[in-house]
């Protein structure tokens, strides 16, 4: 490993795009987070942090096929607090029949640095991003993954392990893109990742492998029946909801297969003492999680939708000013 002047890990990887946690190395992983906090404690400063122009003169398109509150507003604010112009579009134009993807991706290229995208399928998004060689394509949630969600966990995590590798992580419910990419970090990072889920609703053994593939030596990734056997031991107990976007017409027996995997007291009272409760959110109270441990002092999850902005600034930074990124947060 090669160290800069400033002894801080040079980013070699982070060139293009952020279509997964699978895109990182470990130490592009680490340094996201990294300069994430620091973002976040200079944040106080406005106008005066230090990179508060860095995206002066640049634009970042966002183009949004499925809804959000989270995402699509973090985006913005941290594209408009970097000094960036937003450009956002309409998915029905944009996404759509009216022109082939590849073009829509060649147009952007002319005018703007970045699409950040929300959309259905992952191959759509590598795609657009195999399209346009000079855009930097940033994933907003797809079917299989939401890597930015996973960015703005393990940053929350860590503010409250301070360390994280060796901590256990459960994960109950449906085995779905928020899931993945969790397994992907986790593994990354060294956090071991145990997952139950109903049968048929697993997560894709495809994603158990990948993550095998990048993690840390000894890092567990464990798919479970049971949730409570799933949680011993769990010193974090996350969960989402049982219909995601798109999959609404199964809202019904997907209720009836998730029932006995709602996270409440008593789940959590069968995980590590002082486990924190995470959730991406939007949360239903009463389906995936009850009301009293969504609203207890466990959950963390209003500190994960924050750490959503400042991870994702770091993201902007990291892939459109990287020697900004590089000279910045150094840790002398
Ligand atoms: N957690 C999350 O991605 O929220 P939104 O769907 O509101 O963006
Ligand atoms: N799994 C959920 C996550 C929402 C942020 C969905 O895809 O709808």
């Amino acid at each position: 490993m090669t160290h800069t002047r400033l002894g801080v890990t040079p980013l070699h990887r982070l060139q293009k795009d952020f279509l997964s946690v699978l895109d990182l190395q470990p130490d592009d992983l680490l340094r996201v987070l990294e300069v994430a906090a620091c973002l976040k404690d200079d944040r106080r400063r406005g106008r005066q942090m230090l990179t508060a122009h860095v995206l002066g003169g640049r634009h970042v398109a966002l183009l949004f096929d499925k809804p959000s509150l989270r995402t699509h507003s973090t985006f913005q604010i941290a594209i408009h607090e970097l000094g960036g112009q937003v450009l956002d579009l309409q998915p029905g134009v944009a996404l759509s029949s009216r022109e082939p993807l590849v073009d829509v991706a060649r147009n952007l290229a002319q005018w703007v640095d970045a699409v950040v995208i929300r959309t259905f399928s992952q191959q759509v998004l590598e795609a657009f991003a195999a399209a346009a060689p000079q855009l930097h394509i940033i994933n907003a949630l797809t079917d299989q993954e939401h890597p930015c969600q996973a960015l703005a966990d393990f940053l929350t995590l860590r503010e409250r392990w301070g360390r994280l590798a060796g901590r256990t992580l459960a994960f109950i419910g449906d085995g779905n893109n928020v899931a993945a990419s969790l397994a992907h970090a986790g593994a990354m990072l060294g956090v071991h990742v145990h997952v139950a889920s109903p049968a048929g609703y697993e997560l894709p053994a495809a994603v158990v492998e990948q993550a095998l593939a990048v993690a840390r030596p000894d890092t567990r990734v464990r798919l479970f029946r049971d949730p409570v056997e799933a949680v011993a031991g769990a010193d974090a107990v996350y969960t989402d909801v049982w219909t995601s976007m798109g999959q609404e017409d199964e809202a019904e027996g997907r209720r009836a297969a998730f029932a006995p995997y709602q996270v409440n007291q008593a789940l959590m009272d069968a995980a590590a003492p002082d486990a924190a409760f995470l959730h991406c959110l939007p949360a239903h109270r009463g389906e995936e999680v009850s009301a009293e441990v969504l609203d207890s002092p466990a959950s963390l999850v209003f500190e994960q939708a924050d750490n959503r902005l400042h991870t994702q600034k770091a993201l902007l930074l990291m892939l459109l000013a990287p020697q900004a990124a590089a000279d910045y947060c150094s840790p002398d």
